[in-house]
């Protein structure tokens, strides 16, 4: 009979057998899995743990502050590092979605790797990986997805030869939300939609700017913050926006405009392989349409995608 207190006495009673006086680093993504996971890690072990946190300039709106700060609140000694430029320069140019994934996956490990070098004498590298991250080959995990999938690459990085350990390799996500609030972590971590690693990079079709970053927070904040105070957040398996590579003419006042299309979205689903689009009500999707038009600079147009998942997938990209 599986319950979440059992699970965690056992699992932090066999962190510190498994680890003993080791140093451990870990890369955290602000969602459910690499905080629950960490926690874990931190109950067993405590300052033996690092964690490394990385603005990619790919978060949401406020994220990178306001991750930092609940993190701190949870008594967890976390590295914020500040690489937006980097992630920046590495995208310059870069349309192709595959090319965007490869430049941020190689770009965060260049950085952790960075990191994990200045701790003395780290043997372990803690991941939030999840049984379906398991099952499938391709995590759909921010880091740890972006570590395997360079597994086979030259030259590995030197945090890629520490040991392995992933307190979470036996759950499901409903498993993972349980354990997480036995361990008191807040309703706002463990009720965050899931978010892509590579972030508003794979939501800005084409090329990716500093610019069109700025754009995609400013509506993708506005239609998150609706959902919440809507009361239709929960709702939700996932939400997002992206913005598309098209202008399309508008007019404002008497003037003609010639501005960017957003393109809205929101699925339910179980595990993300198969998603249905949301029947968000009319009242909540034109109030928001609005809100976006009115006051995101450079965008007059706003779309609502209601294809499911299969034939189209949740990400656009
Ligand atoms: P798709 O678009 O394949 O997305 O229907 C299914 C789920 O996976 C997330 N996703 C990613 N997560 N790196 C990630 O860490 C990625 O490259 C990536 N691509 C998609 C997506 O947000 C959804 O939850």
């Amino acid at each position: 009979d599986w319950t979440s207190d059992v699970f965690i006495d056992a699992t932090i009673a066999s962190l510190k057998e498994t680890i003993g006086k080791d140093r451990v680093v870990m890369g955290l993504s602000g969602g459910v899995d690499s905080s629950v996971a960490a926690t874990l890690i931190h109950r067993a072990i405590g300052d033996q743990l690092t964690c490394v946190f990385v603005d990619n300039g790919l978060l949401r709106k406020n994220e990178y502050e306001e991750v930092l700060e609940s993190y701190k609140g949870m008594g967890l000694n976390v590295i914020g590092v500040d690489s937006k430029k980097k992630f920046y320069d590495a995208l310059a140019g870069i349309s192709d979605p595959e090319g965007k994934r490869k430049a941020i996956g190689r770009t965060f490990i260049e950085v952790f790797d960075e990191e994990a070098h200045k701790i003395k004498d780290v043997k372990w590298l803690g991941q939030g990986t999840i049984y379906p991250d398991v099952i499938e080959s391709v995590s759909v995990n921010g880091p740890s997805a972006t570590i395997k999938s360079h597994h086979n690459v030259g030259g590995l990085p030197d945090f890629m030869k520490l040991k392995v350990v992933e307190p979470l390799n036996t759950l499901f996500k409903d498993g993972v939300r349980e354990v997480g609030k036995a361990l008191g972590i807040s309703d706002a971590i463990i009720g965050r939609h899931p978010f892509p690693g590579p972030g508003l990079g794979i939501r800005i079709l084409g090329d990716v700017t500093e610019e069109k970053v700025q754009t995609l927070q400013e509506v993708d904040y506005i239609f998150i913050q609706g959902l919440k105070d809507a009361g239709l957040y929960d709702d939700v398996w996932q939400a997002g926006s992206m913005l598309l590579p098209v202008q399309s003419v508008g007019v404002m006042g008497d003037e003609r405009t010639y501005e960017r299309v957003v393109a809205l979205r929101a699925v339910s689903s179980v595990d993300g392989m198969t998603a249905d689009w949301v029947h968000l009500p009319y009242d909540f999707l034109g109030k928001v349409s609005n809100d976006i038009i009115n006051k995101v600079k450079g965008v007059n147009r706003v779309v609502y995608d209601i294809s499911s998942k299969p034939p189209a997938t949740i990400e656009w990209e």
